[in-house]
């Protein structure tokens, strides 16, 4: 059964660890993540953005598989099955596909807009026993469409934000989606720290995950982060094993075209890669 990630990330953020956020874009990656969040017996947050929602045909599709694949698998971690950068009518759509947490992603508007917004999304939420992340400052770069500056939150601002009663709060502070270029300047943990301060026990959470150095990540975590979003890693990893493979012409050998062979090596990289953060972020274990 899916839960709302509420319960996990307080756990989280009482106990200085965070839980993984993992994007999915197929049943491969989906099969993936939930089998190595049962191995390790972490919880585990399924992130869905827009794009990879309708890339598998809608929000319906997407929570129809969840729920079968964890049943059919035996997964019996919590697992969150959680709309990334939502707009306010994809949280909608996803409250009625029975997603069990949504972010709605009003750091585009006007601080003045997010806040009403935000305020609905709070209630609907609580009648469907949804959790609901909100976002602060952009996050820069882009990821399925959505581009942000990447500005610093203000620190009020997320203090503003927080109060409504959202389940976890998203800043931007320095962080980017996707690649991290050679002159960048690092998080801003000034930044995050002045949150923190001011949010107490909001579980912070921190996009763009890949690429970010092992030692800021604990940083990071030591600041209140309690949720961290992973995305192009596991992208990255599934895209060399499969040019590994093909580059060795194993689907040219016997019935290597088989696409339940030739999905393999990039299905167990990306197990790896979850592996690997899940460690890193301490969540392995805190099942229970
Ligand atoms: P990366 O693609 O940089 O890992 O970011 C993931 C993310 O923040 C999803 O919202």
């Amino acid at each position: 059964m899916l839960v709302s990630a509420k319960e996990m990330l307080q756990k989280a953020k009482a106990g200085h660890y965070a839980v993984g956020q993992f994007n999915i874009n197929n049943l491969e990656w989906t099969k993936a993540v939930l089998l190595t969040a049962e191995e390790l017996r972490s919880p585990v947050i399924l992130g869905v953005s827009e794009g990879a929602g309708k890339y598998m045909t809608g929000f319906k599709t997407v929570a129809a598989m969840v729920k079968a694949m964890m049943e059919e698998l035996h997964i019996t971690v919590p697992v969150a099955l959680h709309l990334d950068h939502g707009t306010y009518e994809g949280c909608l759509k996803c409250v009625e596909a029975g997603f069990s947490s949504i972010m709605f992603d009003g750091s585009h508007d006007s601080i003045e807009e997010n806040v009403k917004k935000t305020r609905e999304l709070v209630q609907l939420c609580r009648e469907h026993g949804m959790s609901l992340e909100a976002e602060v400052g952009s996050i820069g770069g882009e990821e399925d469409g959505v581009v942000g500056a990447g500005e610093c939150a203000d620190p009020k601002e997320c203090k503003m934000i927080a109060d409504l009663g959202i389940d976890m709060l998203a800043a931007g502070i320095g962080n980017i989606h996707g690649k991290y270029p050679e002159n960048w300047a690092g998080l801003s943990f000034e930044t995050l720290d002045a949150i923190q301060q001011l949010t107490g026990d909001m579980p912070l959470v921190l996009h763009g995950g890949t690429g970010i150095p092992e030692d800021m990540i604990r940083k990071a975590i030591d600041l209140g982060v309690a949720k961290i979003n992973v995305n192009t890693e596991c992208q990255l990893s599934f895209a060399a094993a499969t040019r590994t493979y093909i580059e060795a012409g194993k689907d040219l050998q016997g019935k290597g075209f088989d696409p339940r062979k030739l999905l393999l090596p990039g299905t167990e990289a990306i197990k790896q890669t979850v592996k690997e953060k899940m460690q890193l972020f301490g969540s392995v274990g805190k099942a229970e």
